[in-house]
C-alpha cells in the first residue's frame, strides 16, 4: 500500500483558493494599514478586525491540512506553513497592538507584514504542488 497518495484535482482547487486568499488577506492589510496612516476613519476597525480573521482562518485551515492532507505528498508541508503563518500572525498581531498603544515597534510590524505575504505564498506555492512530486 503506497505511503502517500495525489490529492484529487477538487480538494487541490481548495486548498490553491484557500491560500490564495491567504496571500490577498495579507496583501489588503498593508491596503488597510495605508488608510489608516492617510487618516481614513475606518481603516484602524478594518486593519483590526481582519487581523482576527486572517489568524482564525490561517489556524483552522492549518488544523483542517494536518488531519485531510496527512497522507498527501507535499500536504504535512502545507499543513505545516500554515500553522507556521498562523504563529507568525499572532506575533504580529501583538506587535501591532503594542504599537497602536505607543511602543516604537512599527520598524518591526511592517516589515514583518512584507514577510508574511512572502509566507503566505510560500503556502499558495505548496498548495499548487499538492499530489506532486519535487
Ligand atoms: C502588511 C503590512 C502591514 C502594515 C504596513 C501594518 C501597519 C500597521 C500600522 C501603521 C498600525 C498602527 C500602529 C499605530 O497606531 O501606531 C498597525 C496596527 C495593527 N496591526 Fe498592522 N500592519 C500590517 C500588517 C498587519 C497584519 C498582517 C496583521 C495581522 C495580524 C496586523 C495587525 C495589526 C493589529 C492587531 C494592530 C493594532 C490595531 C489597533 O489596536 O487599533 N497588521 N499596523
Amino acid at each position: 500500500m503506497a505511503d502517500v497518495i495525489d490529492a484529487a484535482p477538487a480538494p487541490r482547487a481548495g486548498w490553491r483558493m484557500a491560500t490564495g486568499l491567504l496571500v490577498l488577506a495579507v496583501f489588503v492589510e498593508a491596503v488597510f494599514a495605508g488608510a489608516m496612516l492617510s487618516g481614513v476613519e475606518w481603516a484602524r476597525r478594518a486593519h483590526m478586525a481582519s487581523a482576527g480573521a486572517l489568524i482564525a482562518f490561517a489556524l483552522a485551515s492549518g488544523l483542517v491540512a494536518l488531519l485531510a492532507l496527512r497522507r498527501v505528498i507535499n500536504g504535512r508541508k502545507l499543513a505545516l506553513i500554515l500553522l507556521a503563518l498562523a504563529v507568525v500572525l499572532v506575533a504580529q498581531a501583538v506587535v501591532g497592538v503594542l504599537s497602536a498603544k505607543g511602543a516604537n515597534l512599527l520598524w518591526l510590524h511592517v516589515p514583518l507584514g512584507v514577510a508574511l505575504v512572502g509566507l503566505a505564498g510560500q503556502a499558495a506555492a505548496t498548495a499548487r504542488g499538492l499530489g506532486a512530486h519535487a
